[in-house]
């Protein structure tokens, strides 16, 4: 996720921004900007790479002054390179971005015509433009960001430089912001690791927050322009801490990060009021003409597949066949001109996702991608890439990446459901409305976190479990027992309930506890059934539904209640307390949770 630091007082600012730009590497990024302000000129640096890399490239050109800004950025829009990097200038000035601009076409097409020039592919050089078009009408330079502010749709943290003014001005929106207060300078990060070094005093703006730095100190705006205060918090963390927000591992942070991880990938992409989707202008073959489509992937990716195939084949129609990579090329699989193929990846360089991605393109079948990592080979080379805008993802166990690759396979879904002419407006109104409610029910299940605390202590010693569901649930149990053994090393495997009575049954007494997902759907009463066989033995139950009045809730010895949503989305809920039962669990039994034994966050060997 981008990074931006900003500063203004009276040292070097170039290496007071070096270093914090530093302290945001954690963040994960793949280029990286400086802009530094000396007597009424600024000079921008920027290169795709690391931050060492910019500094180097920054001392050999002399750059010099006391106010400045820097940024690391995760690219979202346009590849990593120079270019796309931050910070962006439009005339004097110049301006570092997190977030995502979601009308930037918009304004660009209607800058453009006022005479505006581009040369990035980043939604963020509207904003230099946008401010400068507000300060040629004549407004001054706070009232120009405030005014370009009240225009953007989306996220934003910017720091804004003007060669004209020693100013430095901040805005946010839904994107974190916070403003170090020291005596005489001032420091503004997207993240408190940043200017601990500095200062341990820290306010958190807020949205619509506009703060206004000079020599004399800062004030903060409302979006109307009325100063507003913000309480000055004195915060207690190590930089180590800090780096994770707080939490204890990185897991637990990205865990809790769902919710805006699926929020930015729904941005600019879903039109409730419309019943439309908006994929990044990816243009799709005839689809009329695909008689069958092949999702494949690894890992986690392979989870989010299955889950894809339940809601493609029900509501769609098309046949779905789902493989694991390492398996898919070494059969021979039948593929033709009228196939598609789905590649899913966090990574995007898998080595076996990217090995199907070829197989695929040599049968001449269309090839899609769906990757977290913009530039990645899976997004270069497919024929068509969406973007899960998760963020980067430190803990070897994806979780934020799966929630957010169901997102996106549902709105391709309905997407195509609509190209197909399958769901009418209002279908598609009530789809997307349900979508857009998953952040916040998400978030509910996140405030109940210590009850699931508390089930991880009941369990923790347990040696074997067994995951049982059904239907869409059945791949949901599959990622919760993968995530118990990858991060707990206990003994997990997960069966569709069905299946139970064909051996695993063999397995049940008081010794092996049964984690069942059984929300109410068509299978609710025959996953009853099987609740009542692992009982009969005495198993001990763990439920996961959707209802306070399920059954077999006084009978089994654990249950979590979670919010109700549709059948296909199930699984992006689901996936949040089966993803905190293994967290705590091994947190609980000492692992080492964000890089377990034997395991790497991308496999690129085959
Ligand atoms: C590794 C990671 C998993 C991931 C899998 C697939 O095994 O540890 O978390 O699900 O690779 O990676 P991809 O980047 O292709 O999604």
């Amino acid at each position: 996720m981008c990074g931006i630091v900003g500063y203004i007082g009276k040292k070097e600012a170039f290496n007071i921004l070096i270093d914090a730009l530093k302290k945001l590497e954690y963040r994960g990024y793949d280029s990286a900007g400086i802009a530094v302000w000396n007597k009424g000129k600024i000079e921008v640096i920027r290169q795709k790479g690391k931050v060492d890399e910019l500094k180097e490239l920054a001392l050999s050109k002399g750059i010099k002054g006391t106010m400045g800004i820097a940024h690391t950025r995760w690219a979202t829009h346009g590849i990593p390179s120079e270019r796309n990097a931050h910070p962006h200038r439009a005339k004097d000035i110049v301006v570092v971005h997190n977030g995502i601009i979601e009308n930037y076409m918009e304004l660009k097409q209607r800058l453009k015509k006022e005479g505006h020039k581009f040369t990035s592919d980043t939604d963020t050089e509207v904003i230099p433009h946008l401010i400068s078009n507000y300060l040629e009408k004549g407004h001054d330079f706070i009232d120009a960001v405030r005014l370009a502010a009240c225009e953007l749709k989306g996220s934003y943290a910017i720091g804004v430089i003007r060669e004209k003014d020693r100013t430095m001005i901040a805005a946010k929106k839904e994107s974190p912001l916070i403003v170090g207060v020291i005596d005489g300078e001032s420091i503004i990060a997207s993240d408190i690791p940043a200017v601990l070094d500095m200062t341990n005093k820290i306010i958190f703006l807020e949205d619509n927050d506009i703060a206004i730095f000079n020599e004399t100190g800062f004030k903060i705006l409302d979006i109307e322009g009325n100063t507003v205060e913000r309480t000055i918090h004195t915060i207690k963390w190590t930089g180590a801490m800090a780096q994770k927000g707080g939490y204890k591992h990185f897991m637990l942070k990205e865990i809790f990060e769902q919710p805006i991880a699926i929020t930015d990938t729904l941005i600019g992409r879903v039109k409730e009021d419309k019943g439309e989707i908006e994929l990044d202008d990816l243009k799709l073959p005839d689809l009329r003409k695909i008689k069958k489509i092949w999702m494949v992937a690894c890992g986690t990716s392979y989870h989010a597949c299955l889950i894809g195939k339940y809601m493609f084949e029900s509501n769609l129609k098309i046949p779905v066949e789902v493989d694991i990579a390492s398996e898919f090329r070494y059969r021979d699989p039948i593929i033709n001109k009228e196939h598609m193929l789905i590649l899913v990846s966090q990574s995007g360089e898998t080595a076996d996702t990217i090995a199907a991605m070829k197989e695929g393109k040599n049968k001449n079948a269309y090839v899609l991608s769906i990757c977290n990592v913009l530039g990645s080979t899976l997004a270069r080379d497919a024929h068509g890439v969406i973007f899960t805008h998760a963020g980067p993802e430190i803990g070897v166990a994806s979780t934020k990446a799966f929630t957010t690759q169901i997102t996106v396979l549902f709105m391709l879904m309905l997407f195509a459901g609509k190209r197909l002419g399958l769901f009418n407006t209002r279908q598609l109104q009530e789809k997307i409305g349900e979508l857009r409610k998953i952040p916040h029910k998400i978030q509910e299940v996140l405030n109940n976190a210590e009850n699931i605390e508390e089930m991880a202590r009941k369990y923790m010693t347990y040696k074997d479990f067994l995951y049982i569901g059904r239907g869409i649930n059945y791949p949901s149990v599959m990622e919760g027992a993968l995530k118990l053994k990858e991060i707990s090393y206990i003994h997990a495997e997960a069966y569709a309930a069905g299946e139970m009575k064909h051996g695993p049954i063999a397995l049940i007494d008081e010794n092996f506890p049964v984690v069942v997902l059984s929300p109410i759907d068509t299978t609710y009463q025959k996953t009853c059934s099987n609740i009542e066989e692992v009982l009969a033995r005495r198993g001990k139950v763990l439920l996961f539904t959707d209802t306070t009045e399920h059954e077999m809730a006084q009978r089994v010895e654990s249950t979590f209640v979670m919010p109700k949503t549709i059948y296909e989305l199930q699984p992006i809920i689901s996936a949040i307390p089966l993803q905190l039962l293994a967290y705590y669990i091994a947190n609980l039994l000492g692992t080492d949770v964000d890089q377990p034994r034997n395991l790497a966050k991308s496999v690129t060997v085959e």
